[in-house]
């Protein structure tokens, strides 16, 4: 059995961070979703993977290689334009050759992995397997309707009027039968080769597709507000390790992942966090649901419920929460009284300031 992985798409509910980086190589919890991705499927026992890329294929490739740091094999599948799932299955065919293969979204993440999902699969072989899981706004999802045998016995993108609550999520197990469905199929409204319409051509040639049922934890991480929920969630699960340097005047509570070469001195750090190789914290408060990257600097600081990516730093702010901070983003109070404030925004940023 093969993965195929897809790491492209445009990313637009991301942005800005998807302007300088694939939203696949953003920090959940200490790690790229794209990373949190692969472990699944490694601990599923799935090895042999092909990465759908983009245009930001450069950075996908510069962090994965090879796979062998994953102990996996890795081949690269460009896609010049992001064209929708199915299109990923036809332009990845060579690579898939004749074998049964898990297709995994690679900006989902699934607390507790995958593997239950694939053994079913390898046990029974339907043409497709979908994984569903419960939702409470189902109108916001495509749904899955089933028969009393959990057989899927249509696809819905968004229902108006729902006739089930079962969300499909990012991943899907296929024998090769889907080759036929993605040549049979045409793009959608939206233009795109949907993956739902294919699945919905094996339905319709009576070809068994089944659904799993996941009750945990599952993030589609499309928007900021996703990543930051995630980061809540994955840091729940943490184990705490104290490999870098803390002051005697600092106080660690809750589980707390302090990197190598990391300094904290004067400071209180609350967890579930984790604070990132090199980075240095100098009397602030860090905590809790909080991820720091590497290298980061953190000086009279209040942070919570927060990511800071790798390099950024906050100098005299005390009253962060729910902030993402980019690759050496720069947060810092004046120094002049001025009560203003003065900002350097990036494309698409967005700034949120008390009322
Ligand atoms: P989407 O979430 O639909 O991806 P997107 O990048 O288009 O996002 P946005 O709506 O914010 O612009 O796609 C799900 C996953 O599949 C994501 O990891 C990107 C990937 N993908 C591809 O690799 N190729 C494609 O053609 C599409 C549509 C998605």
């Amino acid at each position: 059995m093969k993965a195929l992985v897809l790491s492209g798409g445009s990313g637009t509910r991301l942005r800005p961070f998807s302007h300088s980086m694939p939203k696949q190589l953003f920090p959940v919890a200490g790690r790229p979703v794209l990373v949190h991705a692969l472990e699944a499927i490694r601990e599923a026992g799935v090895t042999e993977v092909g990465i759908i890329v983009s245009g930001t294929g450069v950075a996908v490739r510069a962090a994965i290689g090879d796979g062998s740091q994953f102990g996996m094999s890795v081949t690269y599948l460009p896609q010049e334009e992001p064209r929708g799932l199915a299109h990923c299955v036809m332009i990845a065919r060579e690579f898939l050759a004749d074998d049964d293969f898990v297709m995994y979204l690679g900006d989902n993440i699934f607390d507790g992995g995958i593997t239950e999902t694939v053994e079913t699969f390898r046990a029974r072989r339907p043409a497709a397997q979908l994984v569903v899981t419960k939702v409470e706004n189902p109108s916001q999802y495509g749904i899955a309707e089933l028969d009393a045998e959990g057989r899927v016995t249509r696809l819905v993108e968004k229902p108006d009027d729902p006739r089930s609550d079962l969300a499909v999520t990012g991943v899907y197990c296929f024998t090769p039968d889907i080759h036929e469905a993605v040549l049979k199929i045409s793009p959608s409204r939206r233009n795109e080769w949907e993956i739902t319409d294919a699945i919905q051509w094996l339905v319709a040639q009576e070809l068994p597709v089944q659904a799993q049922l996941f009750s945990g934890y599952w993030a589609d991480t499309g928007t900021l507000a996703d990543l930051l929920e995630c980061n809540r969630v994955l840091l729940g699960g943490i184990t705490p390790a104290v490999d870098g340097t803390v002051d005697g005047h600092s106080r660690i509570s809750g589980p707390v992942i302090v990197e190598a070469g990391a300094i904290i001195e004067r400071s209180t750090i609350t967890g579930p966090s984790i604070i990132g190789a090199g980075s240095t914290i100098v009397n602030s408060h860090v905590g809790p649901f909080t991820s720091l990257g590497r290298e980061c600097r953190l000086t009279e600081a209040g942070i919570e419920h927060s990511i800071v990516l790798d390099r950024a730093s906050v100098d005299s702010v005390r009253s962060l929460q729910g902030s993402i901070i980019g690759k050496s983003g720069d947060v810092r109070r004046m120094r002049d009284g001025s009560a203003s404030h003065r900002l350097l925004v990036g494309d698409h940023s967005r700034i949120e300031v008390p009322a």
